[in-house]
């Protein structure tokens, strides 16, 4: 166990360090997956799976991690996930988040399920989206939106994976479901947190913040919960993604993408960038991970619509493999709730801080100055995805001669795509 944020070596150690600062109850919200959560597992163990390929003697004394997409530039290409009631993990909660993600350059998305206001955030100043739910009761959907809209968000991310509620069972058992029931092992779990459990008592009421007052009403915290719970629409479709892209007009990110089938849908109706995503391993257990898809989606999509790899990223090396692999950033979600558990505003701030050095470490191992230069010949799969990959890159030509290596700079990554045929990837 590391002696404290500044001694945590890597998102492993935050998560130690996050493990002991949060009740059971707390962690295992954070932590848990669906069923028995082998898609969780999976997410990050995949990246086992694919091998780098590092080219030698290529002057690596400059390295250059910004990219530009979405008409964002980014310090390094990672994108904090919408992740729900950061105030649960500490007080500084989704605040502490947006600031550490401004200070290195990165968009932030703030989650519907937020504790912390749309406007509160906005005042940080660093880039950011919303990140939305299609409610039942749209008028609830569009409010959010022009609320979003005033307050200068970059874009919306629609989650679309969340038609129904996964089976959490840690959550389950120890009573973070709603209604809220706590048998007495969580009780004494919270009780002997008391440097989590006191602010709570006594600190300022953790509630979803953009969903108190007018058609929310002012309940309880669970009572608010369950009402957004009642409010989550199976019926929704491609119609209201439809909807969506006619009412806003900044970028527009669809999250919950698996299928190469939907990626096509999706971007046929002029989605800007697609997160493929199982949503933590927290829905369908069982589904692939996000990393086995990217390379059939952006095959299927071609080079027309962002990439955004999200889930199982724990390393900088995970980063390289999803880029080499065709996307064009990476999306986190408990890597930094880990730091903000582990050690609020700082925390946060050393998550982003390992990320982003293991990244460039990585880069320059590899042979790599600036993002345009990792491409698909930098990674092959091994074990059973090994064979069909080579099938694949045989087929199209995807090992070209050495190209030319890019000038450092900013990279526009938009459009890249990880097997480009014939041409020098
Ligand atoms: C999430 N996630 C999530 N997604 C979303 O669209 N809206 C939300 O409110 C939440 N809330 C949420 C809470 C917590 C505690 C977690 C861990 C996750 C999913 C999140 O955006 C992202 O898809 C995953 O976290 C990515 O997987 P990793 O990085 O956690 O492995």
């Amino acid at each position: 166990m590391p002696n404290g944020i500044a001694a945590a070596r890597n998102i492993a150690d935050l998560q130690l360090l996050a493990r002991k600062a949060l009740p059971g109850p707390v962690w295992n919200y954070l932590e848990g997956g669906a069923d028995d959560e082998v898609t969780k597992r999976r997410n990050t163990a995949i990246f086992d799976d694919v091998l780098l390929t590092p080219e030698i003697l290529t002057d690596v004394s400059n390295i250059d991690t910004r990219i530009s997409m979405l008409n964002i530039d980014f310090g390094f290409p990672v994108i904090m996930s919408p992740t729900g009631m950061s105030q649960l993990f500490h007080p500084s909660g989704e605040m502490a988040v947006a600031r550490a993600a401004a200070d290195h350059a990165v968009p932030y998305a703030l989650s519907t399920m937020a504790t912390t206001t749309i406007e509160e955030v906005a005042q940080i100043g660093g880039r950011r989206f919303f990140q939305l739910y299609c409610f039942k009761d749209r008028r609830l959907t569009s409010e959010l939106l022009d609320r979003a809209k005033a307050s200068g968000y970059d874009g919306i991310i629609l989650t679309a994976d969340t038609p129904v509620s996964g089976n959490r069972e840690r959550d389950l058992v120890s009573g973070m479901s709603v209604p809220m029931k706590f048998p007495l092992k969580s009780l004494i779990d919270f009780s002997l947190h008391p440097k989590w459990s006191l602010p709570m008592l006594f600190g300022k009421r953790v509630a979803l913040a953009n969903m108190t007052g007018g058609h929310w009403g002012t309940g309880s915290a669970a009572g608010v919960i369950a009402m957004v719970n009642g409010q989550m629409d199976r019926s929704i479709t491609w119609k209201d993604l439809d909807w969506l892209r006619a009412t806003w007009n900044g970028s527009l990110i669809l999250k919950g993408v698996s299928a190469p089938i939907d990626a096509v849908e999706a971007a046929k109706i002029g989605c800007d960038g697609l997160m493929i995503s199982n949503h933590g391993g927290r829905q369908l257990d069982g589904a692939v991970t996000p990393l086995e898809q990217l390379p059939h989606i952006r095959d299927a999509v071609g080079d027309a619509v962002v990439l955004i790899l999200d889930g199982g990223v724990r390393r900088g090396t995970h980063i390289l493999k999803a880029l080499a692999l065709g996307a064009d950033a990476c999306a986190i979600g408990r890597p930094y709730i880990f730091g903000l558990a582990a050690g609020g505003p700082a925390g946060v701030h050393r998550a982003l801080q390992i990320l982003r050095t293991e990244f460039e470490r990585g880069m320059a191992l590899l042979g790599v100055r600036c993002v345009a230069d990792i491409r698909s010949r930098h990674v092959r799969w091994s074990g059973q995805q090994a064979a069909t990959d080579f099938a694949v890159r045989l087929e199209r030509n995807a090992w070209p001669n050495r190209p030319e290596t890019s000038d450092n700079g900013p990279w526009t990554a938009v459009g890249r795509s990880a097997f480009s045929p014939g041409k020098a990837v």
